[in-house]
């Protein structure tokens, strides 16, 4: 997702921390607005609008020229790095990055290690993997590459990459993998499958994972995060718990979203992030795949603009 939905999101509450979009890195060290498009929010201090910090992702094999573009990120404010191992893209894994490092995990090591030192001990570096490639034989062993590159904390989508995205992820393999990153005092974060705060607290007592990170379930349910933690850690909810969003509370996010990437980008091209949005909210709403249908030939901002104010409740009538 981009900062747009990374500011409505957080703005929502619930999540400690967001990554970027990856920033692939494969001949140079990348000019400050390839950092800047990604990563808005390096220009406001590295955080959302609401003060959650956001981690630029990098993604490529070469250990130096990686170190360098850590190190370029941080130098234009980044608050922690993030490192890719889990893209399953196969132009990306041809070109030597993202899940392909999975099957070479000295060179994982590698990577995480030339990052670390390349910048301020101040500054966290994290490492995004999956079970592995092909297989998960050799989980284990990508996960002590990972920790002996001096990572900080370690998130697990727990699937490999030949699984992609299919379900089911695999909770329970992270157990192991907690009692090993415990042991080296780095936190595991589970991924992979989590759309309700029922499959974080399911996946929390097969995993033994205290911290999660929410993908595409955070799109269907944009109010997720705050839920998952009003249920997780009930004594930081608001009092009483926030209920959670009904359809009626989601046009206006929809009409909020159209008009901020108009905004950002070109009101010629706002319809389409919007329509992508309505794909993922018919997850969990029904009534937005009734609205993408309506809208989905709709290229005009202002079209889709009218579309989404007819969605909207009308205001009661005053007495
Ligand atoms: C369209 C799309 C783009 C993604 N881009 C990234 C990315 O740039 N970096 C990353 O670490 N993961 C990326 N992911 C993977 C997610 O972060 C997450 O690991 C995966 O979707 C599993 O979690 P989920 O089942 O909760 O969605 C992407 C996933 C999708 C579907």
């Amino acid at each position: 997702m981009d900062s747009i939905m990374r500011a409505m999101l957080t703005g929502m509450g619930g999540y400690d921390r967001c990554v970027t979009e990856f920033v692939r890195v494969s001949q140079t060290v990348l000019p400050a607005r390839v950092f800047h498009r990604l990563c808005p929010e390096l220009l406001e201090g590295g955080k959302t609008p609401s003060g959650t910090p956001v981690f630029v992702q990098l993604l490529g094999s070469d250990a130096p020229l990686m170190a360098r573009n850590a190190r370029a990120a941080v130098g234009l404010g980044a608050p922690g790095i993030d490192l890719n191992f889990g893209c399953p893209a196969k132009t990306v894994n041809k070109s030597r990055g993202g899940a392909v490092l999975l099957k070479t995990p000295d060179t994982l090591r590698g990577v995480c290690s030339a990052v670390r030192d390349a910048v301020p001990p101040s500054i966290p570096v994290t490492a995004k993997i999956r079970l592995g490639f092909d297989d998960d034989s050799h989980f284990m062993d990508i996960v002590a590459a990972a920790l002996a590159g001096g990572i900080s904390e370690l998130t697990i989508h727990a699937r490999t990459r030949r699984q992609a995205y299919r379900p089911p992820a695999h909770w329970s393999r992270l157990a192991e993998a907690v009692d090993m990153a415990a042991a080296a005092g780095v936190r595991v974060i589970a991924n992979g499958e989590l759309w309700s705060p029922g499959d974080v607290l399911r996946c929390r007592s097969v995993s033994r994972c205290r911290d999660f990170m929410l993908a595409r379930g955070s799109l269907c349910r944009p109010d997720l995060g705050r839920q998952v933690r009003a249920q997780l850690i009930p004594e930081t909810a608001a009092s009483p718990p926030p209920a959670p969003l009904d359809w009626p509370d989601i046009p206006p996010l929809l009409r909020s979203y159209l008009h901020r990437n108009a905004a950002t980008y070109d009101a010629r091209y706002a319809c389409n992030p919007l329509k992508q949005w309505l794909v993922y909210l018919q997850y969990h709403y029904p009534q937005a795949g009734a609205l993408f249908a309506k809208v989905k030939r709709l290229r005009d901002f202002n079209d889709m603009d009218r579309a989404l104010v007819a969605e909207q409740p009308a205001l009661p009538t005053a007495a």
